[in-house]
């Protein structure tokens, strides 16, 4: 929600914004903009509604000054709609500052009110021009003193914010504070760098520093500070970003999507990769943790989007290994429900970006009340990890495109992988069944490959032919009801159809109502090898629908003959475990929802309304 980019050191800061601006488009792309300290000392900037091609647009018709101190965003739009007046930067102190905001001013209202009384006027109808004009006004009081004018600012601000500031009065100065909201600083020589995730700066270096919460960093070229809000230094933890440039870059493929679809077995085959030892499944990060996991009573686990479905996922597979019962929330209907969380209860949070609030805020919660918490999270450095007791990070590689497809498999393999760890210890899974499991995870990527290689292009031509679908059903059981779930909000959120996920068994109780001659309704057929009981309502299910005019489309393991008769289009997926089965499944769903939107010429990667790190509540 909202990229943020800052640059002090001896090169041009205008490309070095803009190209990580286009890494940080993920995060929000309703408007983009840019300002820069040039070699005068003079500030200039740019900002443009639209995508960030409109402000590269901007910047070759009406180029602005070079300057080696810049800031760059690209906003989700929250306070005042996506126009050219509410796109950062925002300026102020007669457009000497320039100031760039992730996150929601909650009492923006009344420092603006505050304000205006004192006589300040503004051109924006955001939250962050207040920031902006209220820096302004402390810089004053401050008498030139940036560090201790934004300290000043910081700590009237309620709300969750990242914020970069500079003045042309301070060329080689780039301040930023985060509260709730995600930053962190990237270490190069004779240079820094500050960005929403290490995206912005991965291309110059792999070096970095989280920044905690309620903290301040001042990057210039010679190094960087990091304090407390009340101006007290802190020490930033170092880390090293384990991917590089090429791998956030489309590399041929024509959509980060269709990228991050085709990653979807080395998605699986990295989460595993370390965790598999002497024949037994141990997570090397939840070292020294067998007590916690022998005692606790249950599981919790909050998600919200994609990440709440895998979590649907995991329930089936820890409740049936570790032999822990384990409820899901939404990580939003959490907090505020007054959660029976304490200490016998772990709370595993499951976020791709690290940094979604609903999901951070659920964590916190969990830590008030004296819960253990456990963050599965794909994203290094994040905030969510580094509020949890642990953290089992998935290695799935970055992930751009909106819609989350490879971190949404490799977060059911991590949820699986914790399973048969505690199972282990708690005793609850045999020698054998931990072996079964492993064989199973082993064959998992080929497996995936398989579907990529052969059926893929069936489905991209049924989505193709179904480019005119008004509504698509899907159905599952089981640990197929989240991958009907799954597959609904994925064609929901990136092609723009009435989707709906359904648990097979609860058609009868209302939503056969909805099915009508030539409605296209996905099933997901549970492995007939494991579950027959299942398989055979589900056949019964895709009957019922079958006789009411529906066209089914069926996601079966190939062998399965019991379905042909009753499908008209079986896709089909290679045999595995039933446990295993959702994340083969899951895989014609993706390929599907982005064959459709391709079919309808939409964006895949940033569909409209949405951002991929959503950190406002
Ligand atoms: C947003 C995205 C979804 C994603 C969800 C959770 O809503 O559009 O694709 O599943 O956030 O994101 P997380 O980073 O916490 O997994």
């Amino acid at each position: 929600m909202c990229g943020i980019v800052g640059y002090v050191g001896p090169r041009d800061s205008q490309d070095i914004l803009i190209a990580g601006l286009a890494r940080l488009e993920y995060r929000g792309y309703d408007s983009a903009g840019i300002a820069v300290i040039d070699g005068d000392g003079s500030l200039h900037s740019a900002k443009k509604a639209g995508k960030l091609a409109m402000l590269r647009d901007e910047l070759a018709s009406s180029p602005i000054a070079a300057g080696t101190t810049g800031i760059g965003h690209t906003r989700w739009a929250t306070h005042g709609g996506p126009t050219d007046v509410n796109a950062h930067p925002h300026l102020a102190d007669d457009d000497k500052l320039a100031v760039i905001h992730n996150g929601i001013i909650e009492n923006f209202s009344e420092l603006k009110a505050e304000l205006l009384a004192e006589g300040y006027t503004f051109r924006s109808e955001t939250d962050t021009e207040v920031s902006a004009v209220l820096l302004g006004r402390e810089y004053s009081a401050h008498d030139g003193d940036l560090a201790a004018a934004f300290r000043a600012v910081v700590n009237r601000l309620e709300g969750a914010f990242t914020l970069l500031v500079m003045h042309q009065d301070h060329p080689g100065l780039v301040l930023g504070a985060r509260r709730n909201s995600p930053l962190v600083i990237g270490l190069g020589e004779g240079e820094n760098f500050l960005g929403s995730d290490v995206a912005a700066f991965v291309e110059h270096t792999r070096n970095a520093l989280a920044i905690g919460q309620d903290q301040i960093a001042a990057i210039t070229p010679e190094g960087v500070e990091v304090t407390d809000f009340a101006g007290n230094p802190v020490e930033a933890e170092p880390f090293e970003v384990k991917w590089d440039a090429t791998a956030a870059e489309k590399g041929g493929w024509p959509s980060f999507m269709a990228k991050e679809i085709s990653e979807e077995p080395e998605a699986v085959a990295n989460t595993i990769l370390g965790r598999v030892h002497d024949g037994k499944v141990v997570i090397p990060e939840l070292d020294g943790m067998d007590e916690l996991f022998a005692g606790i009573s249950r599981i919790v686990i909050v998600g919200a989007g994609t990440a709440a479905y895998s979590a649907l996922v995991g329930k089936y597979a820890i409740e049936q290994w570790a032999r822990i019962p384990v409820d899901v929330e939404l990580a939003h209907e959490f907090r505020y429900r007054d959660p029976l969380v304490g200490p016998d209860v772990l709370v595993i949070s499951i976020s791709q970006s690290g940094e979604t609030m609903d999901t951070l805020m659920a964590v916190k919660e969990a830590n008030r009340l004296g819960a253990k918490t456990l963050s599965i999270c794909n994203t290094q450095g994040a905030t969510i990890p580094r509020e949890s007791d642990a953290v089992v990070y998935l290695h799935a590689g970055p992930e751009v495109a909106v819609a989350s497809t490879k971190a949404f498999v490799a977060q059911i393999t991590g949820l699986y992988l914790f399973a048969l760890h505690v199972g282990r210890i708690r005793g609850t899974v045999s020698a054998e069944v931990q072996s079964e499991a492993i064989r199973e995870f082993a064959d998992l990527p080929e497996k995936i490959r398989w579907i990529l290689e052969n059926e893929q292009e069936r489905i991209e031509q049924l989505a193709h032919w179904m480019a005119d679908t008004r509504s698509v059903l899907f159905l599952g059981r089981h640990v197929g009801y989240p991958i009907a779930l799954e597959g609904a909000l994925k064609l929901k959120e990136i092609s723009y159809i009435h989707a709906e996920g359904f648990a097979a068994g609860e058609l009868k109780h209302g939503p056969i109502a909805l099915v009508e001659p030539g409605l296209p309704v996905f099933v997901v057929v549970p492995s007939p090898s494991g579950a027959p009981t299942l398989h055979a309502k589900v056949v019964s299910n895709i009957q019922e629908i079958r006789a009411r005019g529906a066209r089914v489309i069926a996601i079966a393991e190939a062998g399965d003959a019991a379905v042909l008769p009753h499908a008209d289009e079986v896709l089909r997926i290679p045999l595995a475990g039933p446990l295993f089965e959702p994340i083969l499944a899951v895989v014609p769903l993706h390929i599907f929802a982005m064959g459709l939107a391709n079919a309808k010429g939409l964006d895949v990667d940033q569909p409209r309304n949405l951002a991929k790190s959503v950190t406002v509540e």
